[in-house]
């Protein structure tokens, strides 16, 4: 099987890695792509959000299945345009990637198929802004309506910030505060039937301790040791096979990646978010976990036959991954500074940990940091406690002049806490 993915992130890169291990795949490409990838996949230049571009470009290499990774070209409708050109595509339509692309449309879709979430607001006026914080009070949960990269969101206990975010937006939706451990629950679906993976813990705050701004995740760990081991089954029946059913009915179906973003409040299960793609940083752990080569799987839900695939195989070890992010990261991240010890990392520390990049790209003989997020260091191991070490091990290797990570990704849960 030939398949190209697009993307260039190191979700993109965790996931060319499994493609790369899997005896289906005969040839793998990644458009763009970056330094790293580039060790797994034949990278090809290309406009990510140009549909006609991917399809050409697929068409051109006579790939089987193409894996559409990040967000804003699902939203474009690059998989529309891909599978009109004939191919098959891992990732749904524009109108079904709604779901991720406006939270307005997924209020509506969760309120559709009785999906409990947080109790919500759609503003537009300064008027109903205020009314709406007025009704919830703090902390304010203000989110922009439309696609902002990880960053539309912001939780604040004051007024004035809240204010002022809702009303630099467009529309926004203005929610009750949910409290309680947050978990991501992905699967994979034909638009029919939904496969559950395993759970993962992002950490979206900047600094340890859950301090400093939201950012697109700083790390990430699966399993959840803490977790009901219901929590899956209960959320594929309270979540997932609604969400994927009302979908259906619309006359939208939805096939590709479905993310719950969850929280687990003293009042139940709810859902923060949706998401019409892979998370990052979870894809890292999660990925690093399956046994199951992925190539078939993603295949399978983008024909329609999620079916006949039989039941996922999954490691017993634990996963957790450490970003690396640039100085000045969620902000005006600096870009271009060079990238030493990633060697270092692959001759001691490999095989089980490896370092995925994010943003990075190729200046001559050196890499160089090319985005916010920059690598996502990833370790395996027989527990958490095993994993984080390696990992953090692996991490201390890199040498990124300015750059940042936290130091307590999975530390409460590899503690019993
Ligand atoms: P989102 O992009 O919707 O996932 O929001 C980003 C982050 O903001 C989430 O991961 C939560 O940490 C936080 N957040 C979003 N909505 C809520 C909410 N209703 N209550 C508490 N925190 C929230
Ligand atoms: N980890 C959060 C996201 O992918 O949006």
């Amino acid at each position: 099987m030939k398949v190209l993915v697009i993307g260039g992130g190191a979700r993109e890169h965790a996931l060319c890695r499994s493609l790369s291990l899997d005896p289906d795949v005969s040839a793998l490409y990644c458009a763009p792509g970056n330094a790293g990838i580039a060790e797994v996949a034949e990278l090809r230049p290309v406009d990510a959000l140009d549909g006609a571009a991917v399809a050409a470009l697929a068409v051109e290499l006579g790939a089987d299945l193409v894996v559409v990774g990040p967000e804003a070209p699902l939203v474009a409708g690059v998989g529309d345009a891909v599978r009109a050109a004939g191919i098959p595509v891992f990732g749904p339509s524009a109108e079904a990637a709604r779901l991720e692309g406006s939270k307005a449309f997924a209020k509506d879709v969760m309120a559709a198929a009785g999906v409990p979430t947080a109790r919500s607001y759609v503003c537009v006026t300064p008027e109903e802004v205020d009314e709406a914080l007025d009704a919830f009070g703090a902390p304010y949960v203000v989110k922009d309506d439309g696609l902002a990269a990880g960053k539309g969101v912001v939780v604040t206990e004051d007024l004035a910030v809240a204010r002022a975010h809702a009303l630099a937006c467009d529309r926004v939706v203005i929610e009750e505060y949910l409290d309680g451990p947050e978990v991501s629950l992905f699967a994979i679906t034909d638009g029919v039937t939904v496969v559950p993976l395993q759970p993962a813990q992002d950490f979206k705050r900047a600094l340890d301790g859950d301090a400093g701004p939201n950012t697109g995740g700083m790390g990430a760990y699966s399993p959840l040791p803490w977790a009901d081991p219901k929590l899956v089954d209960e959320v594929m029946e309270l979540v997932l096979q609604p969400t994927v059913d009302e979908l259906r009915r619309r006359g939208t179906p939805f096939s590709g990646l479905l993310y719950a973003g969850l929280a687990l409040t003293s009042r139940g299960t709810r859902v923060i978010e949706f998401n019409a793609r892979f998370g990052d940083p979870e894809t890292q752990v999660v990925l690093a976990r399956l046994r199951t080569p992925l190539a078939s799987v993603l295949l399978n839900a983008a024909n329609g036959t999620l079916a006949d695939e039989p039941p996922l195989s999954w490691r017993d070890d634990a996963a957790v991954t450490v970003v690396i992010a640039s100085h000045n990261y969620p902000d005006t991240p600096r870009t271009g500074d060079p990238i030493e010890g990633l060697a270092e990392v692959a001759a001691e520390d490999g095989p089980d940990a490896y370092v995925l990049h994010a943003g990075t790209r190729r200046e001559g003989d050196a890499i160089v940091s090319a985005g916010g997020r920059v690598l996502s260091v990833t370790a395996t191991g027989s527990d958490l406690a095993q994993a984080r070490e390696k990992a953090y091990k692996a991490v201390a290797r890199i040498r990124l002049d300015g750059s940042q990570h936290r130091t307590d990704i999975a530390a409460k849960a590899a503690e019993g806490r």
